[in-house]
């Protein structure tokens, strides 16, 4: 199959958000207990953050990371978190229906996040609780001293404000799972008045107001043009989420769903600007797609085995082990992304760590990368600078979410201070390599290439603690340079990274 892909320096999308490379964090599962947090664990720094978990995140160079969920968050007292840890109650956390202990809150968070190299994203409660709780959460986290809540947080041993600009109104209020769910209407009302609270007491904090859980809710897109009519002028970002399933094993129907979410996109896109247009408004929304992820290995059994359990504290729950053909998947994710840097600015893949996680742990022991590190981290090291709009010229398939999907994804990044343009492409085809004619116009001499490749024989190959690099990174040599365009063969499912210099 013969593939061309021509990229010109005056095509350009947008600058991306180094923020489309976040991530999540919630208080579900392993994701803290035993993930990041395990006092006693050989790697153990004095204050019980594991360093082996710590050092894969720097890796990623995760630029933020949403805490404290998720569908934690609408039923948490932020307050449980925060004191002398023996005084902390347990809680039944209602989401997961689990026990929370409260080892660890915002003060852990934040020195956990410091040391990662990670930028907090925080979200407050408006299921179970509402403005009061979320203006002293504000206070108790961004304000200097002087006041009740600060002074509290200097008690507590934190004298500097830790300043987190990224704030969401509660999780997914469209879902009637969540507790405190509400109606467009009502969570927009809602939302309208604590973004109006806490942009009383900051107005240059960003804030996040809940879009659709994914696009298949009967509400969607209804729920984006009432809420945002509701809040347009108080916030900057509206949340989507979406998880990708591949129960039939159908792996090109798999590999289509990133059509999916590029139509998601840009329907929502569309909603933003029917509001702006519908206020005359000025002022810009983008969206924060703070959950995305392949979520099927283990969801199934998951449900069944919560509803049978005796609320545990941090069981085993989400722990999705991924596989190859989730490494494709997550490739064509990223590069949706890419594509639609000009409205998605920030985007968290869901989650970090031991549930639905690139990165995984055992208790006491061990932690490795997961398949989906892989595509996840180049793109997060490789893939900041100026979005593309590339021609591209390949076949294309049929399949029920498109009449036309192309076998070759890529996306392209020129980083103009590197010196660098660097294009992830996925090979959708199954049996036939893309013989990929890559011509670059304007960008000056080519000086070099290199090709990352991410292949194996068997869709279904995982890494485990055992064999964690069965799916891996290698470097290959067979990128070929020709005046201003580059030849290169990717094999049938098949990741790459293409580098030029
Ligand atoms: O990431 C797992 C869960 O998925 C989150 O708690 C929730 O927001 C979503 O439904």
């Amino acid at each position: 199959m013969e593939a061309r892909v021509t990229a010109h320096s005056r095509y350009t999308i947008a600058d991306i958000d180094k923020r489309l490379y976040g991530s999540f964090l919630e208080h579900l599962g392993r994701a803290v207990y035993t993930g990041i947090y395990e006092p006693g664990h050989p790697t153990a720094l004095p204050n019980g953050m594991r360093k082996d978990v710590i050092d894969l995140v720097r890796e990623l160079d995760t630029p933020i990371c949403r805490y404290p969920g998720g569908n934690f968050v609408s039923a948490y007292n932020w307050e449980d978190g925060i004191g002398p840890k023996e005084g902390r109650p347990t809680r039944l956390d209602l989401a997961w229906r689990t026990s929370e202990s409260n080892q660890v809150g915002i003060h852990e968070f934040a020195e956990w996040a410091e040391a990662a190299g990670t930028e907090m994203m925080l979200a407050v409660n408006l299921g179970s609780r509402g403005l009061d709780a979320a203006r002293n959460f504000v206070e108790y986290v961004n304000h200097p001293g002087g006041s009740q809540w600060s002074d509290l947080r200097r008690q507590n041993g934190r004298a500097e404000p830790w300043n987190v600009k990224l704030w969401c109104l509660g999780n997914e209020m469209d879902g009637p799972w969540q507790v405190g769910h509400k109606s467009a209407a009502e969570y927009g009302h809602l939302a309208n008045e604590t973004a109006k609270a806490i942009r009383a007491f900051d107005d240059k904090l960003e804030l996040v107001v809940c879009g659709s859980s994914h696009s298949d809710m009967a509400t969607y897109p209804r729920w984006e043009a009432t809420v945002l009519d509701a809040t347009y002028d108080q916030v900057d970002y509206i949340s989507l989420h979406m998880y990708f399933e591949n129960y039939e094993k159908r792996t090109s129907e798999f590999l289509a769903l990133p059509e999916k979410l590029d139509r998601y996109i840009g329907t929502v896109s569309g909603v933003i600007d029917f509001v702006k247009g519908s206020k005359r408004s000025n002022r810009d929304v983008k969206i924060s797609f703070d959950e995305w992820n392949v979520w099927y290995h283990e969801r199934k059994n998951d449900a069944k085995r919560m509803r049978e359990w005796n609320w545990p504290h941090a069981p085993v729950l989400l722990e999705d082990i991924y596989n190859f053909e989730d490494v494709l998947q997550v490739g064509c994710i990223i590069n949706t992304f890419i594509r639609r840097s000009d409205v998605v600015r920030v985007a968290c893949i869901a989650q970090l760590v031991n549930v639905i996680a690139p990165i995984m742990t055992e208790p006491g022991g061990s932690s490795w990368r997961q398949t989906i590190y892989h595509p996840l981290h180049l793109a997060s090291r490789y893939g900041r600078g100026t979005a593309l709009q590339l021609d591209v010229d390949c076949a294309t398939y049929v399949s029920n979410v498109s009449e036309a999907v192309s076998y070759l994804d890529i996306a392209g990044v020129h980083d103009a201070d590197a010196g660098t343009l660097t294009f992830f492409a996925v090979n959708r085809h199954s049996s036939e390599a893309a013989s990929i004619k890559l011509a670059v116009e304007r960008f000056g001499t080519i000086r070099g290439v290199e090709h990352t490749l991410i292949k194996h024989d068997d869709l279904e190959a995982r890494n485990t603690k055992d064999n964690p690099d069965n799916v891996s990174p290698r470097k290959t040599s067979d990128a070929v340079m020709d005046g201003n365009s580059v030849s290169v063969s990717v094999p049938p499912y098949s990741y790459s990274m293409i580098r030029i210099r």
